[in-house]
């Protein structure tokens, strides 16, 4: 990824929950982000395309950080994991423009802003390394996930009748989100506020 303009971290943000600090997951994050997936219940993971729970699936995630295909931000409350959102894309593809959002937290935290907070702090990373277009999944029960994703802006673009099939052999819909990052850049620029997604 373009890592010149990223936006920097840690970050902190006060949010219901307490206080949150947003930092970029690197190898060191290994055991504190699967104490954090083994805890999610399995429905709220049929989104990502693997199981992030298995340690296999995580350290394959932890080599495609250190490749440059993803960036993961994660959200810490003291010492402990409560939120990871993170940025995918594959830079050698026809739609290396694209970035896919993925964002799940904590059981214990939720309803209090802080997939909200991360969220927009994801949205504005993808904003500061230059993508044009972001697209986020999700089964069509994540009501909280569509609002917080249609509040920035995101439509339905596609649904996907019985994408995914969860551990009891159940099947489930996915709703496609997208934005065009391109144009709300274009807008801010002419609002006069190029520099508003940066550092
Ligand atoms: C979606 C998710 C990230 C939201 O995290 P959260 O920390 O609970 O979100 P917030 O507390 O910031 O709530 C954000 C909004 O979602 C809405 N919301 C939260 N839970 C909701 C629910 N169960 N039903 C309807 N709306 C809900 C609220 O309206 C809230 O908006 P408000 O601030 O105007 O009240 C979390 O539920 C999650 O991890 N889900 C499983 C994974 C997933 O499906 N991710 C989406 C794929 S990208």
């Amino acid at each position: 990824m373009n890592t010149s303009e990223m936006r920097s971290y840690p970050r902190r943000v006060a949010t219901e929950a307490g206080e949150i600090e947003f930092r970029l997951m690197g190898a060191a994050d290994e055991v504190a982000v699967l104490d954090f997936a083994q805890q999610l219940p399995v429905h709220d993971l049929l989104f990502l395309p693997r199981n992030i729970s298995e340690p296999k699936v995580l350290q394959a995630w932890i080599k495609e950080i250190e490749r440059g295909a993803i960036v993961s931000i994660l959200a810490w409350k003291g010492n402990k994991v409560v939120g990871c959102g993170t940025l995918v894309r594959d830079p050698w593809s026809w739609s290396s423009h694209v970035g896919e959002i993925r964002m799940v937290i904590s059981k214990n935290v939720r309803g209090l802003g802080v997939g909200r907070a991360l969220t927009q702090e994801t949205f504005a990373l993808a904003l500061s390394i230059g993508l044009e277009k972001l697209v986020a999944q999700m089964t069509v029960d994540q009501t909280g996930a569509i609002a917080i994703f249609e509040g920035l802006g995101f439509k339905a673009e596609a649904l996907l009748r019985d994408h995914v099939r969860d551990l009891s052999g159940r099947k489930h819909d996915i709703v496609v989100l997208g934005h065009n990052v391109a144009q709300v850049r274009a807008q801010l620029e002419a609002y006069g506020v190029p520099g508003a997604v940066q550092n």
